[in-house]
């Protein structure tokens, strides 16, 4: 008899021998060698549901205090379903359990559903990083119909 497929999900860190999911990650970052800035000195944890990867996030230390989100991602047809929202409560217990005290994560000054996202999971807008979108890629970024320019840096304190 034929077994009934459940939608099982684990969040677990990728090994430094298994495949960088670039398809995912490109949906939070604009090229390859964007990524590549930081993915090789980051924690990489991915969502699997049965054996397929659905999300992702990248962590990076910045010093003993703090960690950086640098990049994080839900496949486009599994957006909107509450895992980006598990995937930061995740981040957080995380960086908790290893004892950084703030973890931080950055985005478009267009981008307003992370925007929304980030501030009702406890984010706090605390600097802005002015012209990175544009000194920092090549070509113009477009979200919502705006180009990008600025990075707008939220934290969150972990207690
Ligand atoms: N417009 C407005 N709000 C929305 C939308 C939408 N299209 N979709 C979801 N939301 C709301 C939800 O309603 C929810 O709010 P609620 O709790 O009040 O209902 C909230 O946003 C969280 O939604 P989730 O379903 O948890 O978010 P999702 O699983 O879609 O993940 C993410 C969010 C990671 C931004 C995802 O949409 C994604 O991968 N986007 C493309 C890549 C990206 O932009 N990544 C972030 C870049 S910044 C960085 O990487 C550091």
């Amino acid at each position: 008899m034929k077994k009934k497929e459940t939608k099982h999900q684990v969040i677990r860190q990728l090994s430094k021998d298994e495949k960088i999911p670039y398809d995912l990650l490109l949906l939070a970052d604009e090229t390859i060698e964007a990524i590549n800035k930081y993915i090789f000195d980051s924690d990489i944890f991915v969502l699997e549901q049965g054996n397929r990867i659905i999300a992702v996030y990248v962590f990076q230390a910045i010093n003993k205090n703090e960690i950086e989100i640098k990049n994080i991602a839900v496949i486009i047809d599994c957006q909107g379903q509450g895992i980006g929202k598990l995937l930061l409560n995740d981040a957080a217990r995380r960086a908790r359990e290893r004892g950084f005290k703030t973890i931080i994560i950055g985005t478009g000054d267009a981008a307003t559903k992370q925007l929304y996202l980030y501030q009702k999971e406890g984010f706090e807008v605390f600097d802005i990083k002015e012209n990175f979108f544009i000194d920092n890629y090549p070509e113009p970024i477009y979200e919502n119909g705006i180009q990008l320019k600025h990075m707008i840096m939220l934290k969150k304190g972990l207690k």
